[in-house]
């Protein structure tokens, strides 16, 4: 067990060395799942400044991954686009292989691809409820299986990244699918992460508040919604997805070397908000 630590630990002292040459993550070889917009958008844009070749998949508006892969290569990193459902474990199996066929191997996996439909615990419908659990969480569950198999197959160790929220552990009155897939990726990262130390794979799950993504367009159209919401935040305002794409380029690195089977919540203290009664 020593041993084996010690190579995860070796793989991310390279990483650092090659750092010193372009990038804390040159060399370094990434998937990011939702990877075309959001905050998954984010991430893709923060791993190629540290010199990551990244992978971005997604399902719709190839046209949006098409500029994205012109963004990523004018900052003279390489990217390439996959369309791969997460929801369907063939589909991720053919994401991984892709990667390894384009760059010779997976370093960095982030399970971001989420969706939420807000509604009640008493009008969610059985649709609405396998969709959200298919993609938040077998598609992070299996993207973590596959991933860890290639990182293990490879050897040196590795990093997954698992995208939660705030909800993986701060209940959401309104969206309760989605807070239950979050609750479920919360003990995906802890679990795995278990199972996984052996191999020098780190698994660290992020739990952002709220974002300026797509995701929360209802909110930001609403000038009365999105007031509330930012008097509700701490920090007073939603993050940028940059701020979370920055923390995942961290967490990847080598300098986040002692993290793994936790999460990182990034919400400008939404969490821990107290009504001081
Ligand atoms: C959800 C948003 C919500 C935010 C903060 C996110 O995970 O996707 O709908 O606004 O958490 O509550």
């Amino acid at each position: 067990m020593t041993s084996t630590s010690t190579i995860g630990e070796a793989a991310d002292l390279r990483g650092a060395k090659a750092g010193s040459a372009g990038g804390s993550l040159a060399g370094k070889v990434a998937i990011v799942t939702g990877g075309n917009s959001g905050i998954g958008k984010a991430i893709v844009l923060e791993l190629a400044r540290e010199g990551a070749s990244v992978v971005i998949d997604y399902v719709v508006q190839p046209e949006a991954t098409a500029d994205l892969v012109k963004e990523v290569t004018a900052l003279g990193a390489r990217a390439l686009g996959v369309k791969a459902d997460v929801s369907q474990v063939a589909e991720l199996e053919q994401l991984v292989a892709a990667t390894v066929r384009e760059y010779g191997r997976l370093d960095i996996m982030v399970n971001n691809a989420g969706i939420e439909y807000r509604a009640s615990v008493l009008d969610v419908t059985e649709t609405h409820y396998d969709r959200v659990m298919a993609i938040n969480l077998k598609g992070a569950f299996f993207g973590t299986q596959l991933a860890a198999r290639q990182m293990i197959g490879q050897g040196g160790g590795g990093r997954i990244i698992n995208i939660s929220s705030v909800h993986e552990d701060w209940p959401m009155p309104g969206n309760t699918a989605y807070c239950v897939s979050k609750g479920g990726m919360r003990m995906l990262t802890r679990t795995a992460g278990l199972e996984l130390a052996p191999h020098g794979i780190r698994v660290v799950g992020v739990g952002p508040g709220a974002v300026a993504t797509p995701i929360n367009t209802s909110t930001i159209d609403d000038p009365a919604l999105l007031t509330k919401l930012d008097h509700a935040i701490p920090l007073g305002r939603m993050a940028e997805p940059a701020e979370i794409g920055r923390l995942v380029a961290f967490l990847a690195g080598a300098d986040a070397s002692y993290l793994t089977a936790t999460t990182v919540f990034a919400d400008g203290g939404l969490m821990h908000t107290s009504p001081g009664l």
